[in-house]
């Protein structure tokens, strides 16, 4: 397989180019980290930042650990987890929609209302290995741990999982690839690391991979074996119901850009939260699942299937990364919330993957049908006036304006006044300063009656600021 020959050339550069006390220290403490070791596949040191690689494991977070899998009869003193009997909340019964019920005795509830372990509730995450595998199969299931075997964390919904992966690779001054428009949670956390943002243009389906391939063409693809060169880390894409825009990026598109990706060693961050409301099937193939090298990181979110208020969303990525993500919550969040993910678990035991999936289906009709009543409203009152694509997975649809160089002012004022709330585009821009003539529209919580009087009202300000 091309690129699996990469290995010594990484190996020589892991030990020995020339370098300043900055660089030195930072070797040391990967070798430190174990994450210095030559791998075949991938060299994982160099995508880690000195701050990722000098996390070490919490003491008190491994005997959480140990004691989540020790017997009743272990006499332990050594945690600082508080008595969950003098905790006030005794038990819960939370009705779910098919009428049963998810039940908290005594016993449970405790155990919810208690610290837990950092990478995820065990029997949360492996439902979750197990659907993942299902879903995408990566290639890195069974690879050696070292070697980007597939492993997986749970995460405060995946934002956090997100802004802990930028942390984890980004150093000031580092280029990474990105397409705007852009989520717009993104822009903040990346932009204040101080990174070079590199925009590759896309269309309505996604980005484009001749743009994606001019972009890298300034560098050869031998330069990612030398840090001065500064070749691209990785690159971020929303490949389902991208928020702003609405696009999905196409099975041969991913296809050409994993490619690139193995030709100039960069890593791909697939952020899906929306692969859950794709609304054709088959569902498009992921970046995951053409992982023969352990170069995706993939972050998935329950918020819009489940819930978004209990903030579950998880990482899968090759071993040696989510390892690093890991020991980052350790001290941070220090774990989801351990009530938030007994209920999730509980409700996907109760269903199994068939009754998740057939709720995720009764999910994907409703936003199909909301889609469809604003693409109704828009083209009764905005055609003409505006042009946008038709989105085939998500909750947005992104709308340009015709005969305007900025909507700004139109919807941020005037709309406003009029209490039609919408989003104008700079917001998912780089340089926000910018004029943008599109705005986005969430067909989510509207009811179609909203929907056309939004658009009506809206047609009558284009018309009069035209
Ligand atoms: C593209 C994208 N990524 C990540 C997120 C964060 O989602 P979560 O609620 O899982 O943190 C969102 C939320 O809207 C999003 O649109």
């Amino acid at each position: 397989m091309p690129g699996w020959g990469w290995g010594s050339a990484r190996r020589a550069e892991a030990s020995g180019c020339a370098e300043g006390p900055w660089r030195r220290g930072h070797r040391l403490q990967l070798h430190k980290a174990g994450l210095a070791a030559w791998n075949p596949r991938m060299n994982y040191t160099r995508f880690i930042t000195a701050a990722s690689a000098a996390r070490k494991p919490s003491a008190i977070r491994v005997m959480t650990e140990i004691l989540g899998k020790s017997s009743k009869s272990v006499l332990s003193l050594a945690t600082g987890a508080p008595n969950p009997n003098t905790f006030p909340f005794k038990s819960a019964v939370i009705t779910i929609d098919n009428g049963e019920t998810i039940q908290f005795d005594e016993e449970m509830m405790k155990r919810a209302l208690q610290y837990s372990q950092s990478a995820g509730l065990p029997e949360l995450l492996s439902w979750l290995k197990q659907f993942q595998v299902k879903l995408h199969n990566p290639p890195t299931i069974h690879y050696p741990a070292s070697q980007g075997q597939m492993d997986m964390c749970v995460t405060c919904g995946s934002q956090e999982g997100l802004c802990k992966v930028f942390e984890m690779i980004v150093n000031p001054g580092d280029n990474i690839l990105v397409n705007e428009p852009i989520y717009s949670g993104t822009i903040h956390a990346v932009q204040p690391l101080g990174c070079n943002i590199i925009n590759i243009s896309s269309d309505e389906h996604g980005i484009i991979p001749d743009s994606l391939r001019e972009i890298l063409s300034k560098w050869k693809p031998e330069d990612s074996k030398n840090p001065k060169k500064n070749t691209p880390k990785f690159l971020y894409t929303v490949p389902n119901g991208n928020n702003p825009a609405g696009n999905s990026l196409t099975t041969n598109r991913k296809k050409e850009i994993y490619e690139l990706a193995r030709k100039y060693d960069f890593l791909i961050i697939e952020d899906d939260p929306y692969y859950f409301m794709q609304f054709n099937k088959p569902w498009a193939p992921t970046f995951l699942s053409m992982d023969v090298d352990g170069r995706v990181i993939r972050a998935d979110s329950f918020s819009k299937v489940l819930s978004s208020g209990l903030r579950i969303g998880f990482i899968t990525g090759p071993k040696p990364l989510i390892e690093r993500i890991v020991l980052h919550i350790q001290v941070s969040t220090m774990h989801p919330s351990t009530f938030a993910q007994l209920l999730v678990s509980q409700l996907l035991y109760q269903w199994g993957e068939e009754g998740f999936l057939a709720h995720v289906d009764r999910v994907i009709d409703f936003y199909r049908k909301q889609r469809d009543a604003l693409l109704a409203a828009a083209d009764k009152w905005l055609s003409g006036l505006a042009e946008w694509h038709v989105p085939t997975a998500g909750m947005f649809l992104w709308i340009k304006i015709k005969g305007l160089h900025d909507v700004r002012k139109l919807i941020e004022e005037k709309a406003f006044k009029k209490e039609i709330f919408m989003l104008p585009g700079y917001h998912f821009y780089l340089d926000s300063s910018a004029p943008c003539p599109y705005f986005r529209a969430s067909f989510s919580l509207a009811s179609p009656e909203q929907m056309d009087m939004a658009f009506q009202g809206l047609a009558q300000l284009i018309k009069e600021s035209l």
